[in-house]
């Protein structure tokens, strides 16, 4: 059974920290046989939520897309920065966006999982933002692995090669994948 992840960082930042961290949780992901689709999230994908255009105009066509994109896969791979102690905005808009209700449209987060990641050049590695952002899925309907990381010092943790440099760092990572892909094939077969 082949386990179908969406991947999806909470900065657009063009070298996120945390997109690289989420590259390797992708490879990783892909190593073990999952089928990843990698979503680029922008600024300018979605407008700020806004009830009064929703309730004249219905969901923007983004939003449209990214419910169908969401509620065509099994599971998330997310890596976020913290932002005072937060996930990021960008984050928060397009999964407000992605749950607002549309008629006829099969489930965006329900029955889904999904794996959290952060990375900061903070010794913290932006672990003070995963509560946060794994409450909000909760709410949502979405497992949420038990098992996250956070990378701190992360323009450091890189070798040559583009790997993680540290091997507790490398197997931490490989386990939050391999932990997310048994939860969603459990999740799967019943
Ligand atoms: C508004 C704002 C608040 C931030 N707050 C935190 C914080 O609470 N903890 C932290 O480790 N880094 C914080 N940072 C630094 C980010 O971790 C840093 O900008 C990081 O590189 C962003 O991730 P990215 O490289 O994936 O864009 C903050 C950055 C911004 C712009």
């Amino acid at each position: 059974m082949t386990v179908r992840l969406l991947a999806f960082c909470g900065s657009a930042r063009r070298d996120s920290i945390n997109r690289r961290l989420l590259g390797l949780a992708v490879a990783h992901a892909r190593s073990l046989g999952a089928e990843v689709t990698e979503l680029a999230l922008t600024p300018s994908l979605l407008p700020l939520y806004d009830g009064d255009l929703e309730a004249a105009e219905g969901l923007p066509a983004a939003a449209r897309e990214l419910k169908a994109q969401f509620a065509g896969h099994d599971g998330f791979l997310i890596a976020s920065p913290e932002y005072n102690g937060f996930f990021t905005p960008l984050l928060k808009n397009t999964i407000d966006w992605v749950s607002r209700p549309l008629a006829d449209a099969p489930p965006p987060f329900a029955g889904k999982t999904a794996a959290l990641f952060a990375a900061s050049a903070g010794v913290l590695g932006g672990i003070r933002g995963l509560p946060h952002l794994r409450l909000l899925l909760s709410n949502l309907g979405v497992t949420v692995a038990p098992g996250q990381m956070a990378l701190g010092r992360a323009d450091q943790a890189y070798a040559a090669d583009g790997q993680l440099a540290d091997a507790s760092q490398r197997a931490m990572l490989e386990k939050c994948v391999a932990d997310l892909l048994r939860l969603t094939t459990g999740l799967k077969a019943v």
